[in-house]
């Protein structure tokens, strides 16, 4: 039988409730097409630091790296200034596992789950891939006279060549391989941006010669966020820059009914990938037993998808979907599913 281990991250806030809900699903998916996944919890995030200092050390990276997969909660406490958590936990790992691509599919099931009128499962599918690692995110920058009236700020855009081009290939073999429009939507800010903008602009048509099946689109990113919500069904995959691609990926999610349903995978495709519910850590819902799990489900198909279980992949969207359209889940939104966070688990397993 195969096994795969998964090392297990809950992090804060209500993570560690929609992970339990994910590993039931996984769990009950795993047994029926006779894989075995062995789950082994990390206890990184921000009770941890509050209690040690110690955010993710460099031993949990060597540990880490032991595992087939990373599945994370959410990371993000209440008590702890921002920024620490989400740079000495998530972007670390981002990093330390060269997870360069950003994998966020866009997918409503039910009409009554979109906030755009008129807006049915037909218009609203598609995936953003947004570069994971560079851009602003590298954290070059600095500050001087910090405090005072002539304080000064910067915080760069970096990229690379080499950045640019794993990313937009990615982008390209992936529009191949969905096979729907084979539409390449590249989002930059080109007419700002003329150095940045420039190599993304340059790379997408160069890489494009390999792909001439890939038809190639462009926005600018301040258009696509008008585009997204007016005309969703217009588009197949969106490639961006890191930044940019958490702003429209936010956009995004409302659209396929909020971040109770998103997830996204932190993907190094020769590497350890993290999966995650796109949702942060929730506090006010937390250990209420009110939080959708469906993101993290979701993000549990990804990471099954990701392993090369297509079967056990698929079993888990169309559950998800089964029960989604059972009509038993009245909303997305935490506190308003008509069940408990546990009962949207079952459900789910009991579908799979
Ligand atoms: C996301 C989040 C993170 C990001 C934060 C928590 C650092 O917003 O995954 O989209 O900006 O990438
Ligand atoms: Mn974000």
């Amino acid at each position: 039988m195969k096994l795969y281990k998964i090392a297990v991250i809950p992090g804060d806030g209500t993570g560690p409730e929609v992970i339990q809900e994910g590993i039931k699903v996984l769990n009950a998916a795993a047994q029926k097409y006779n894989v075995k996944l062995e789950f082994v919890k990390f206890d990184f995030g921000g009770e941890r630091y509050l209690k040690t200092g110690e955010t993710l050390p460099d031993s949990a990276i060597e540990d880490l790296k032991k595992f087939d997969a990373i599945y994370l909660g959410a990371i993000g406490h209440p008590d702890v200034k921002p920024g620490i958590l989400e740079v000495g936990i998530l972007l670390k790992l981002r990093f330390a596992f060269d997870q360069y691509i950003n994998l966020r599919p866009v997918k409503l099931y039910r009409v009554e789950d979109c906030p755009i009128k008129d807006k049915t499962p037909q218009d609203v599918d598609f995936v953003v891939i947004r570069e994971n690692t560079g851009g602003v995110y590298t954290g070059i920058g600095g500050v001087m006279q910090k405090g005072t009236k002539n304080e000064v700020a910067t915080q760069l855009m970096i990229y690379s060549y080499h950045q640019v081009e794993r990313c937009i290939r990615f982008a390209y073999e992936y529009t191949r391989k969905r096979n729907k429009k084979k539409q390449l939507t590249l989002v930059h800010k080109t007419n700002v941006l003329t150095y940045c903008g420039d190599l993304w602009w340059r790379v997408f048509q160069e890489v494009g010669k390999e792909y001439p099946d890939i038809k190639q689109d462009y926005n600018h990113v301040d258009a696509c966020c008008m585009w997204f919500v007016k005309s969703p069904e217009y588009y197949d995959v969106v490639v961006t820059e890191n930044m940019f691609g958490d702003i429209i990926t936010d956009l995004a999610a409302i659209i396929q009914g909020g971040l109770g349903i998103a997830a996204g995978g932190n993907i190094n495709p020769e590497g350890i990938s993290m999966f995650e519910p796109m949702g942060g850590s929730a506090p006010k819902y937390t250990g209420k037993n009110v939080i959708n799990p469906l993101a993290a489900i979701y993000a549990g198909s990804m990471m099954m998808d990701f392993l090369g279980e297509k079967k056990i992949a698929e079993a888990i969207e169309h559950a998800i979907e089964k029960a989604l359209l059972s009509g038993k889940i009245k909303s997305l939104s935490a506190g308003k599913m008509g069940l408990t966070t546990t009962e949207v688990g079952d459900l789910v397993a009991s579908l799979v």
